[in-house]
């Protein structure tokens, strides 16, 4: 269900919304450790991530530290509100230090949540109970941001659980992938035109985060752009041209990153002799030549270089996905109808991995450009930045404005374990550009 898509008839149904899509989200996290062997849950599988256990008390802690003080509530342990505040993304390639030993146990830290539940449910529904909640203390507000908040880890977790060695996990059950469909025609030309980024800041108005306001309108010129994202297979010809070792297709960073971490093919793709196998979330298969490859945003550029084309930009990317040929512009690529996954996609939670490009023709946009949302986030050219009448959250400064540093670009799109209420259009993502663990594919632009 998109929730952008329930109109709200009174205060307090929407907040009752919001409370069961929070037990929803809720249970969607708690899914996901249940993938981890306890003998795990100490495990760092992303160098530059926390252990895992920080993410089992940081979901909770978020929730508490952000409701605690609206709902009145008071603070019953600040020492674990404190260690599991924030998550890490350091940029200078300071890798944490911290060792099991310093963390709590799984049992107390189960314990806290639980807690922590119980007393934030009730608060809520007596704010609700006595009116204060929706107007007074902007709960609703608050609730979507802790909604979001969590079904965002819910992917990025997926990310670092993708990165556990096979024999930590525990399997789950997939459907097995459609077979790959005939592809026609592989770029488009999009004529020029406007792009509406970002939405309208109003009293009652959808839910947005603070990067994604204001709305803002973008002429694009005409541009050309792949239909599809590129494959493991386009991927693989890169590759054999020595993709890796033509300086003049990388930029100075991308460079040094590749060298020093000795990165020489995606993290995705395992060596097997002269050949290369793919490892899954819970198999390492032989290599899905028509699956998009997940690179980070320097492999991409570099990829994009060798092939004398370039990343799209941000406005670039909205405006193939929503602009119309007859000039108008729609909330999603195949319209205004709410994401329906397996039908428009491959997005909110349905799959564990992607599946091959192309496979959803009702997904695609009035141009002909396919999986637009879903199977893979797409890299942008543009760095991550405010758009003009950026405000950010009171209660979450930092949530955005600590990456407009110009070390972090804009992804558009979504992936097989993006929840559909973020496939709206004014969603933003960003990573840095040589993080090679996100579920993150490109297509490609000439002009
Ligand atoms: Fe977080």
């Amino acid at each position: 269900m998109n929730p952008a898509a329930v109109a709200p008839t009174s205060p307090t149904s929407r907040i009752d919304q919001l409370i069961a899509r929070l037990q929803t989200a809720r249970s969607r996290s708690d899914d996901l450790f249940k993938i981890v062997l306890p003998a795990a849950l100490y495990d760092r599988p992303v160098p530059e991530r926390h252990r895992i256990i920080f993410y089992l008390g940081h979901l909770e802690a978020f929730d508490w530290n952000l409701l605690r003080e609206p709902l009145g509530l008071s603070s019953f342990d600040p020492e674990f509100d404190k260690l599991f505040a924030f998550g890490i993304d350091p940029v200078e390639g300071g890798l944490p230090t911290d060792q099991p030993k310093d963390w709590p146990t799984a049992g107390k830290v189960r314990k806290y949540n639980e807690r922590l539940d119980a007393e934030l449910d009730a608060a809520i529904r007596s704010a609700v109970a006595t009116d204060k909640g929706f107007a007074t203390l902007g709960l609703g507000q608050l609730l979507e941001v802790a909604i979001e908040h969590r079904l965002m880890h819910a992917e990025t977790l997926s990310y670092m659980l993708h990165q556990l060695p096979l024999d930590r996990k525990i399997t789950q059950p997939d459907a097995p992938p459609p077979s790959a469909p005939q592809m026609g025609a592989r770029c488009v030309e999009i004529p020029a035109g406007t792009a509406t980024l970002g939405i309208h800041r109003s009293e009652g108005g959808p839910f947005g985060w603070d990067n994604e306001f204001e709305e803002n309108r973008v002429d694009v010129p005409a541009f050309a752009m792949d239909i599809y994202n590129v494959t493991n297979r386009d991927y693989l010809r890169f590759m054999r041209e020595g993709g890796y070792e033509r300086r003049n297709l990388w930029t100075d960073p991308g460079w040094e990153w590749i060298h020093s971490q000795e990165h020489a093919y995606p993290s995705f793709w395992v060596p097997c002799g002269d050949s290369w196998r793919y490892r899954t979330m819970f198999s390492e298969i032989s290599m899905p030549l028509d699956w998009p490859v997940y690179v980070s945003h320097d492999e991409a550029s570099a990829y994009t270089r060798w092939a004398g084309k370039e990343l799209p930009s941000e406005a670039e990317w909205h405006r193939a996905a929503c602009g119309t040929r007859s000039g108008g512009e729609r909330a999603y690529p195949w319209g205004a109808e709410s994401p329906v996954a397996g039908r428009h996609g491959n997005f909110d939670f349905e799959r564990w991995d992607p599946v091959a490009v192309g496979l959803y023709p009702e997904g695609k946009s009035d141009f002909g450009v396919a999986d637009l949302l879903g199977n893979g986030w797409e890299w942008t050219r543009t760095p991550f930045a405010p758009f003009p009448g950026f405000q950010a959250f009171s209660f979450y400064p930092g949530y955005s404005a600590n990456f407009f540093d110009g070390k972090h670009f804009v992804m558009k799109g979504g992936s097989s374990r993006t929840a559909a209420c973020m496939l709206r259009r004014s969603f933003r993502n960003w990573f840095q550009p040589h993080y090679p663990y996100v579920y993150a594919a490109f297509r490609c632009v000439e002009h």
